[in-house]
């Protein structure tokens, strides 16, 4: 196993519900360009705590190292979508990310979502220029389905898919 795997594997992950607490902490989080798109300064803190935003927090002993959602927050307005996979995205908390936890990170919210939600599929929409959330989602059986044109920005989405057995 590398170097990255082992510190992964380290790092106890977990998946709990959305506080109040992580949701003033979320709404800090800046990245370093080009990943600054992300940045989710200025947020509502509400808007992750409410239920049917369909937020959850990711946590290593009670510490907050990220969050997962599930449902129609994760698309990006000018893909189609229809109802035969649950959409998700989440990110890491901005100074743990490029580490390799990436992985496990996604892996424990699909796991958590896959025994809650029960989908057919798990659905993923990436920004075309990041190819390190491609790498890991492919890592995890993802496959491209789609790219399109965001109608915000114009901006390059793809749209990766993971069947469930
Ligand atoms: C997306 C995210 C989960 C990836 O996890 P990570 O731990 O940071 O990613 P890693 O460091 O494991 O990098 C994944 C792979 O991409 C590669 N990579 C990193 N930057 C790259 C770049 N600029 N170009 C090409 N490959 C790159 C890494 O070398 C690694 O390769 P490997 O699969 O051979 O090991 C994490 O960065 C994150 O949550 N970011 C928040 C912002 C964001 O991108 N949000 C969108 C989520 S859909």
């Amino acid at each position: 196993m590398t170097r990255r795997g082992v510190l992964a594997d380290m790092v106890a992950m977990e998946i709990v519900g959305m506080t109040e607490e992580y949701a003033a902490d979320i709404v800090t989080w800046r990245y370093p360009p080009p990943y600054d798109c992300y940045d989710l300064v200025g947020a509502d803190p509400a808007f992750f705590t409410d239920s049917r935003n369909g937020y959850f927090a990711l946590v290593n002993e009670g510490r907050l190292i990220g969050f997962r959602v599930f449902g129609a927050d994760g698309r990006v307005p000018g893909g189609e979508y229809d109802e035969s996979a649950l959409d998700t995205g989440g990110g890491l908390r901005p100074e743990l990310t490029g580490r390799g936890l990436g992985r496990r990170a996604i892996a424990t919210g699909l796991e958590y979502g896959a025994a809650r939600f029960r989908p057919a599929a798990f659905r993923a929409t990436v920004a075309g220029f990041n190819i390190r959330a491609q790498r890991v989602l492919q890592g995890l059986g993802f496959v491209p389905s789609a790219t399109f044109d965001a109608t915000t920005d114009g901006r390059r989405f793809v749209i990766l898919t993971r069947r469930q057995s």
